[in-house]
């Protein structure tokens, strides 16, 4: 067998041994179940339509409909936007389901003027699962339609504190929880939910929230012997990614900058180029007029308004509660739609803190297909690592056994030739019998832990040559 065979042999052993630890999990959905538990993020304005949601439902991950302003998309928004909104909603959720039997979701943020609309659009259409945003989803939640209809509820929270208090007021006033939660932390693109001084804390970090979700539902996981899985999101960007933050306990990720970055995602070509371009230090936080910090591709539009320049703008209506629309700069659903439309003079494009990673636009296949191999070669890698630091322990203990018996031993052989009698030559030849048939045993163990050993470096060094591919 020459080199590549032979490398090729023990890749396909891998991915035999490890290949079913070794996938990204399953993602509960309600009732229903999504094979990869991957989430593609809601992303408005219209970024994230039924061609990029039903893409990535049809590859096994959850896809979901943006619906805030949704209706910009239509021609009368800006005379009638809620009965433009729900019927583009209705279209979106209708064209997603004749693209495939995947699973498909809605965003809606719960501050917006028509979220009962949008809400009871969504139910009606037996979407498959909610997810609730920028706000908290506790009054007026037709939580008996939603269970009638088989609908999955996912708020999105920033804190441990947030996610207790919606599961305990729902716990109150509904006898009922969410079926899950999606957790996002700083570095997520769009608007976000924290201060603007907590952005970059240490306690922000979606590395450390994450677990304080976890704990802060495991007492209704409990009470209501239902597992609540929990999403993280917010940065995460390659299956390396996924496979930490699946080891902190989450049982799935929502991601959205890099399904931006995919010919399927449905806003125009110019708005992925700009992901495309976009390097480490065009990433900015806006203050949004809706009064949240958002993180976004800085650009001449957000130079301006920074500046001080108020753009002309149409408001149809106040839609979100805390936008101070009278003073506000511009309008940030028409800036984020004509971005949507390619046209970033008039506008700017929301990205995630890794924007500058992307280097191509690719397909949703390709990406969760990429997404699913180097998960798997994380997650390889540390199994590995664990078995490969074991052996080391185990191999170091053995060492110590072998010279503290041989050292008790050569005490025990200078005693005996000090006082030479019969019982005593007898005794030390039992010992003797008894010591070579140690050494020989030990000396086999530590050969076998130690082709283990080298066994498992050889494995460590073929996941880091690149040459591991788990989707040929
Ligand atoms: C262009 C864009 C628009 C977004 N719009 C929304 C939105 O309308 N509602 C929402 O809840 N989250 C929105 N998000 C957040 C995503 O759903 C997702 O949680 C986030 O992008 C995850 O971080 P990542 O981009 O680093 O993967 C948006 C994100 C982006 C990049």
């Amino acid at each position: 067998m020459n080199f590549i065979n032979g490398v090729e042999a023990k890749i396909a052993d891998l991915k035999e041994k490890y290949s079913l630890k070794c996938t990204i999990p399953s993602l509960k959905v309600g009732n229903k179940s999504a094979q990869t538990g991957i989430v593609q993020g809601g992303m408005g304005v219209g970024i994230s339509l039924s061609g990029l949601a039903s893409a990535v439902a049809n590859e096994g991950c959850v896809g979901v409909i943006a619906a805030n302003a949704i209706g910009m998309i239509e021609p009368d928004y800006f005379h009638n936007h809620i009965e433009a909104n729900v019927r583009a909603l209705r279209k979106e959720i209708k064209k997603s389901r004749e693209a495939g039997n995947g699973l498909i979701g809605v965003n809606i943020m719960v501050a917006v003027d028509c979220f009962a609309q949008l809400l009871e659009t969504a139910i009606e259409e037996k979407v498959d699962a909610l997810f609730l945003g920028a706000g908290l989803p506790i009054k007026n939640i037709p939580v008996e339609k939603i269970r009638a209809a088989g609908v999955a509820v996912f708020p999105i929270v920033s804190s441990g504190r947030a996610a207790r208090l919606i599961f305990k007021s729902w716990e109150k006033m509904y006898k009922d929880i969410p079926d899950g939660v999606v957790v996002e932390g700083p570095q997520a693109g769009g608007h976000l939910g924290f201060k603007y001084d907590q952005i970059n804390s240490e306690s922000c970090k979606l590395e450390v929230i994450v677990p304080e979700v976890v704990e802060a539902l495991l007492e209704f996981q409990g009470r209501f012997g239902k597992e609540i899985p929990v999403i993280a999101a917010g940065g995460i960007f390659s299956g390396e990614d996924i496979y930490r933050f699946f080891k902190l306990g989450a049982k799935g990720v929502q991601m959205g900058t890099r399904f931006v970055a995919t010919h399927e995602c449905d806003a125009d070509i110019r708005f992925k180029d700009a992901y495309v371009k976009a390097k480490e230090e065009d990433v900015t936080i806006i203050s949004s007029p809706v009064g949240l910090p958002g993180r976004a591709i800085n650009n001449r539009f957000l130079k301006e308004v920074l500046q001080g320049m108020k753009k002309n703008f149409r408001c149809p209506s106040k839609c979100l509660e805390s936008c101070g629309a009278k003073d506000a700069q511009y309008c940030i659903s028409e800036a984020l739609d004509n971005a949507r439309k390619g046209d970033l003079d008039n506008g700017f494009a929301f990205a995630g803190s890794n924007v500058h990673k992307v280097g191509s636009i690719t397909s949703v296949k390709e990406l969760i297909s990429t997404l699913r191999n180097e998960y798997t070669i994380a997650a390889f890698y540390d199994m590995l690592k664990t078995e490969y630091d074991k052996m080391a322990d185990k191999l170091a203990a053995k060492k110590e056994e072998y010279s503290t018996v041989l050292s008790t031993f050569s005490s025990e052989v200078q005693e005996s030739l000090r006082k030479t009698t019969l019982e005593n030559e007898i005794k030390f030849k039992q010992k003797m019998e008894s010591m070579s048939e140690f050494i020989e045993q030990t000396k086999s163990e530590y050969n076998a832990m130690l082709n283990k050993f080298y066994q498992l470096s050889e494995d460590i060094a073929i996941l880091n040559s690149g040459k591991f591919n788990l989707s040929n």
